[in-house]
């Protein structure tokens, strides 16, 4: 993987049919999807159950790039390796999953897997200042984390800063939750560089009519770089 500010659309399979997320994965790349973004749930961290490091190791060879872990689960550590050897090209765990994130986050990176550090719309950026050197993107939620579908919540103001504190190190800011080509351009404008988007991408679509996917993954594509001047 090598380190781009440009957008980059990550599709969550959270809103793809359970049934055929190996079809589902293949239909989204194909349709212009960067990243496929993966919601694992643990009923406890968040009020949700989803689905865990063999279900990832299931469809690891159905995605051609990066397979984007995102964990919502509390604990954290005993799970690392598992989602590493399922593939795992990044791995996201909460900073509010438990009280030694960086303990998490060394654990992750020693595995050979890039870092991500997840923080909920209702925590600050204090934690993250210490951490920096630890990883490779940062999670910034714009919804509750648990459910697909949520409205979204606007995190501009909290990006704008996460993006000066970045600075120049290769830092991945993703957002994630309530993504559409309306909400897209403000976290662009903002200083966001990975969308993960659920719902506005599999929304009319199919693996097996996939036309949509295409449609919806551009719409949100060019809403957003319309605001980072990256349009061609
Ligand atoms: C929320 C998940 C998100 C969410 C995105 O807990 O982490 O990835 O499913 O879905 P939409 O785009 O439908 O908000
Ligand atoms: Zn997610």
């Amino acid at each position: 993987m090598t380190f781009s500010r440009a957008i980059k659309i990550a599709p969550s399979i959270l809103a793809a049919d359970f049934a055929n997320f190996g079809a589902e994965c293949a239909a989204v790349e194909d349709a212009g999807a960067d990243w496929v973004h993966i919601d694992v749930m643990d009923g406890h961290f968040v009020p949700n159950i989803t689905f865990g490091p063999a279900t990832c190791a299931a469809i690891r060879p159905h995605i051609r790039g990066v397979m984007d872990v995102h964990l919502m689960i509390a604990p954290v550590d005993p799970y690392i390796e598992g989602f590493a050897k399922a593939g795992a090209d990044i791995i996201t765990a909460h900073i509010e999953a438990g009280p030694h994130i960086h303990r998490t986050l060394q654990a992750i990176r020693a595995t050979g897997a890039k870092a991500g550090l997840a923080i909920n719309p209702g925590t600050g950026l204090d934690g993250v200042e210490n951490l920096l050197e630890m990883i490779d993107l940062v999670c910034v939620m714009t919804v509750n984390p648990g459910f697909g579908g949520q409205k979204f919540i606007d995190m501009s103001d909290k990006v704008r800063r996460l993006r000066a504190l970045i600075g120049g190190r290769s830092i991945h800011i993703e957002i994630d939750g309530g993504i559409t080509p309306e909400t897209a351009p403000l976290m662009a404008r903002a200083g966001a560089d990975v969308l993960v988007a659920g719902s506005a991408v599999f929304k009319g679509g199919s693996a097996t009519d996939p036309a949509p996917y295409g449609r919806n993954i551009r719409a949100i594509r060019e809403a957003a770089e319309a605001e980072t001047g990256t349009l061609t």
